[in-house]
C-alpha cells in the first residue's frame, strides 16, 4: 500500500516535471565550448547590418515573433518553399516579412559555419539577433538561453489562426496569445514592439478611406494624424510599398512612446488603437505609458518567455546547414 502510494507520487512528480524538461535543456552558455565566439560574432554581424540598414531591428524582431507563434521558436519561418512543400513563408500574413531579417540570419549563419561548422542552429541565431537588436535601438537587454534545434516542419497551413491580424477583435487576439500561455498583460507588453518599424498602407487603409457614412476616416484617430496618413497613402493601391512608421513620434527608438501614442489617437493599426480602448488591455497601456521602466521589465520577461515557446531539443530537431532548407530534402 505504502509502496503503491510512493509509486504514484513519483509518477505524479514526473508528470509535473515534464513540461519543463525541454526548456531546462537550454542554457545561457550552450556554445561556450563548441563555439566560444558565438556571442561575439553575433554582435559583429548584427551591428554591421543594423548600421548599414537601420530597418533591420524591426524586421528581425517581427520575423522572430512570427517564427515563435507558429509551432514554436524553431526557425520554421525561414524555410523556403519548394516543389514538395509550401512553407510558412508563403502565408499571406508572412508575405511582407522584410528581406533584411532573413538576410541578417543568412549572414550570421555563413560566418558561424566558417568558425564552427554544424554547431549553431538557425533558431538560436534568430533569437539572439532579435535580442541584440532590441538592445541596440534602446530597448532592454534580456537573457536568451540557447540550445534550440531547428524544426523539421514548415507548412503554410499551420500559420492561420496563430498570428493576429490588425482587424481582429481584442478577444481573438487575447485568445491567440493565451494559446501560447501568454497573458493579456504579456500580450500588451509584447505589442510594445510596435515602438519601432513600419506598416504598409493596406494594413490600416480601411481606417482612412470610406470609413463610415458619417466619417471618411476612423474618428478614433487624432484628426491631423489621419489627414497626414490619408495623404501618405493616397496612391497605395498603385504603390503598395507605401508605409507609415508604427510610432510616429520616435520611429527608430525602442521606448514607451507607442503607449503614449495610443492614448492620443496616434495608434496606427486598428489593433493598436483597440488596446487603448478595450477595458481588459487599457490598464496596461496606461501603466506602460506612465512608466518606461515597468514596460522594459515586462517586455524583457515576456520576450524570455516567448523565446522558449515550444523549442525543439535533442532529436526533435536538427542544426540546419542552411537556414532556408531542411538538411534532408523531404518528398
Ligand atoms: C498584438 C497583435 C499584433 C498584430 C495584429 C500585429 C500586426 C502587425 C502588422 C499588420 C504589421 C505591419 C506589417 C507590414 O505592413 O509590413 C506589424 C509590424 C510589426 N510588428 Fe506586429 N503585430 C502584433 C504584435 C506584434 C508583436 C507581439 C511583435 C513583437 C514582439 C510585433 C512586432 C512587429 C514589428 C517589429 C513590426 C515592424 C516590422 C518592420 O518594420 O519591418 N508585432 N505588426
Ligand atoms: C468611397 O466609396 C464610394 C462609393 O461607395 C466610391 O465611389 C469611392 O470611390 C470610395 N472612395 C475611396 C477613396 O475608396
Ligand atoms: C500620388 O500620385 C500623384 C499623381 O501621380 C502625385 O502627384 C502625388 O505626389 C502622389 N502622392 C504620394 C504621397 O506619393
Ligand atoms: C515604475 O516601475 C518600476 C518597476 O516596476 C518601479 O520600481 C517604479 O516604482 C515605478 N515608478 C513609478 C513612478 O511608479
Amino acid at each position: 500500500m505504502a509502496f503503491q502510494f510512493l509509486h504514484l507520487l513519483l509518477l505524479f512528480s514526473l508528470i509535473h516535471l515534464l513540461p519543463s524538461i525541454t526548456e531546462s535543456k537550454l542554457t545561457a552558455n550552450y556554445y561556450q565550448k563548441s563555439c566560444p565566439n558565438f556571442p561575439h560574432i553575433m554582435q559583429q554581424v548584427v551591428t554591421a547590418k543594423q548600421k548599414a540598414t537601420p530597418s533591420t531591428a524591426a524586421a528581425t524582431l517581427r520575423l522572430f515573433f512570427h517564427d515563435c507563434m507558429v509551432g514554436g521558436c524553431d526557425a520554421s519561418v525561414l524555410i523556403a518553399s519548394n516543389t514538395f512543400n509550401k512553407a510558412e513563408r508563403d502565408s499571406d500574413i508572412n508575405n511582407a516579412l522584410p528581406g533584411d531579417g532573413f538576410d541578417l540570419v543568412t549572414r550570421a549563419k555563413t560566418t558561424l559555419e566558417l568558425e564552427c561548422p554544424g554547431i549553431v542552429s538557425c533558431s538560436d541565431i534568430l533569437a539572439t539577433a532579435a535580442r541584440d537588436l532590441v538592445a541596440m535601438v534602446g530597448g532592454p537587454h534580456y537573457t536568451v538561453r540557447l540550445g534550440r534545434k531547428d524544426g523539421l516542419v514548415s507548412k503554410v497551413e499551420n500559420v492561420e489562426g496563430n498570428l493576429a491580424r490588425p482587424t481582429m477583435p481584442v478577444s481573438q487576439i487575447i485568445s491567440i496569445f493565451a494559446s501560447k500561455k501568454l497573458s493579456v498583460q504579456e500580450m500588451v507588453a509584447l505589442a510594445g514592439a510596435h515602438t519601432i518599424g513600419f506598416s504598409h498602407c493596406k494594413e490600416f487603409s480601411h481606417r482612412l478611406f470610406n470609413f463610415s457614412k458619417k466619417s471618411e476616416y476612423d474618428p478614433a484617430y487624432y484628426p491631423k494624424y489621419a489627414e497626414g496618413l490619408r495623404k501618405l497613402c493616397e496612391n497605395y493601391t498603385k504603390e503598395p510599398a507605401m508605409s507609415a512608421f508604427n510610432d510616429v513620434m520616435t520611429p527608430d527608438k525602442f521606448d514607451n512612446m507607442y503607449y503614449k501614442n495610443l492614448q492620443k489617437g496616434l495608434g496606427l493599426l486598428a489593433s493598436d488603437n483597440a488596446l487603448a480602448t478595450d477595458k481588459r488591455t487599457r490598464p496596461y497601456v496606461d501603466m506602460y505609458a506612465a512608466n518606461q521602466t515597468k514596460f522594459f521589465q515586462d517586455f524583457a520577461h515576456a520576450m524570455e518567455k516567448l523565446s522558449v515557446y515550444n523549442v525543439k531539443t535533442g532529436r526533435k530537431g536538427e542544426v540546419r546547414r542552411r537556414c532556408d532548407a531542411f538538411n534532408i530534402l523531404k518528398t
